[in-house]
């Protein structure tokens, strides 16, 4: 038999049903926060990757799916959204059109990880991107669109990590720092880490093998290295978060694993006891040169990206209800082959006048077909039979009182239209 790759999973049933509500949701919110709506192809130029996200990132090192296409080109499956929407932002020249662009933005993504719980190999990220503005209003902005989309689903144990990794000058300081500082542990740390000294020291502080040692704890703090303007930029972010009734904390730790970022940084995490290890919801940060580092003209940009398996992993650990449709308009019975064709017709005209509506397409007996209207949750049920089809006159049943009527084809939708708000859908 064949099965699905490693770390992939499949959608169906009440687990589809939740995706569709949170991505609706997502929707409805993007449209409040005035975010355009951005699509970009699965794959690219493995180079966007590499120069993006950076040669010295785990992703673009161990966990990238490569492959060369038949025109001998090298591609890259999509491990993240930024690169991708920063390349359309330059190659589209939407720099031209306006002063600031807020892009949104929902798909698959694949990495090369190890898979374990909340961590998949292809997995779906809702992210946002803005471009063309350094305020930091527009930090806060970004952080208070997955806080808000927390609270409307009712998610309660969450916590904001912010840090700030300052400007290029605060960087290079804070880089010497931990030069001097790791260079007599260098050989206490892992293999990966070795190389991490040479190439990108910063890199070290995210390691997943070494994270809970004694060194990398007591490594030099970026907030002791910042510049005042950067440090001026911090505060700032702090106050507008503060004047967004957004509880946070100032996590100097806090480095995120993408090689893009400037100033602000920022994840928020699910802050339930026994969530598991993969408790990052999302992340993400000011990336203030990638889009020159792309090839743009110089523009700043923030944004941030939150894995659906994730989020609804967290829905489900807290039992966060969420309002699922299980339940149908009508069910239509044709009772013999000859009214078939009339109430499939009927089905098919409801469904167009905006009702969901299921039809037996299988020939059942009443009595196994009442059982299925009861399966589907029906609120009313139609039954045709020789009568209906000649006169016109619908016999419909309320699932639920179980009391009969006999409508008009005409004041079908009129009755259906008044009965139904009065039912008990859910
Ligand atoms: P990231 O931290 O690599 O950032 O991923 C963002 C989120 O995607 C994570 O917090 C997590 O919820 C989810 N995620 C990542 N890898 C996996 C995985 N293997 N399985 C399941 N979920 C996963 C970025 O991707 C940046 N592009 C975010 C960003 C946007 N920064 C600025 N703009």
């Amino acid at each position: 038999m064949i099965q699905k790759p490693k770390g992939t999973y499949d959608v169906y049933g009440e687990y589809g049903k939740k995706i569709k509500y949170v991505e609706e949701l997502l929707e409805v919110l993007m449209e409040k926060y005035n975010y355009e709506y951005f699509r970009t192809p699965i794959f690219e130029s493995s180079n966007l990757y590499h120069r993006g996200v950076g040669e010295t990132t785990d992703i673009v090192t161990k966990e990238t799916y490569d492959f060369k296409d038949r025109g001998d080109r090298n591609m890259t499956l999509r491990p993240e959204g930024t690169a991708g929407i920063v390349r359309s932002y330059i190659e589209n020249k939407l720099y031209g059109n306006t002063s600031l662009v807020k892009a949104w933005y929902y798909g698959p993504n694949y990495r090369y990880e190890r898979p374990q719980s909340g961590r998949f190999r292809e997995f779906y990220q809702f992210g946002c991107e803005v471009f063309g503005s350094d305020d930091a209003t527009v930090d806060a902005e970004v952080i208070s669109i997955p806080v808000m989309l927390f609270k409307l689903l009712g998610l309660k144990g969450i916590k904001v990590n912010i840090n700030s990794l300052g400007d290029k000058e605060s960087r290079d300081n804070y880089h010497n720092a931990l030069i001097e500082y790791f260079k007599p542990h260098i050989n206490e740390l892992c293999d990966d880490c070795k190389e991490r000294f040479l190439k990108n020291p910063l890199r070290i502080l995210d390691c997943k093998v070494d994270r809970e040692s004694e060194i990398l704890k007591n490594a030099p703090k970026i907030t002791d290295y910042l510049n005042e303007e950067s440090k001026k930029k911090f505060e700032n972010l702090q106050k507008y978060l503060k004047a967004l009734n957004i509880d946070y904390v100032v996590d100097p730790n806090l480095v995120r694993g993408l090689d893009y970022y400037t100033h602000t940084v920022f994840e928020v995490e699910a802050n339930v006891e026994g969530f598991g290890s993969q408790n990052v919801l999302c992340g993400g940060g000011r990336y203030d040169n990638l889009v020159e580092h792309l090839g743009g003209p110089s523009t700043c940009g923030v944004g941030f990206a939150l894995g659906m398996e994730r989020l609804l992993t967290a829905l489900e650990y807290e039992k966060v209800p969420m309002p699922i449709h299980n339940h149908i308009d009508c069910y239509v019975i044709p009772m013999d082959e000859s009214v078939k064709d009339y109430a499939f017709n009927l089905c098919m005209n409801l469904r167009l006048n905006g009702y969901t509506v299921e039809f037996d397409y299988n020939n059942r007996n009443l009595k196994n077909n009442f059982k299925q209207a009861d399966k589907l949750n029906a609120n009313f049920v139609i039954i045709i039979g020789t009568e209906e089809k000649e006169t016109d006159i619908i016999s419909i049943k309320n699932n639920h009182t179980k009391e009969s009527y006999k409508i008009n084809k005409e004041e079908l939708i009129d009755f259906l239209d008044e009965n139904l708000e009065e039912c008990d859908c859910d």
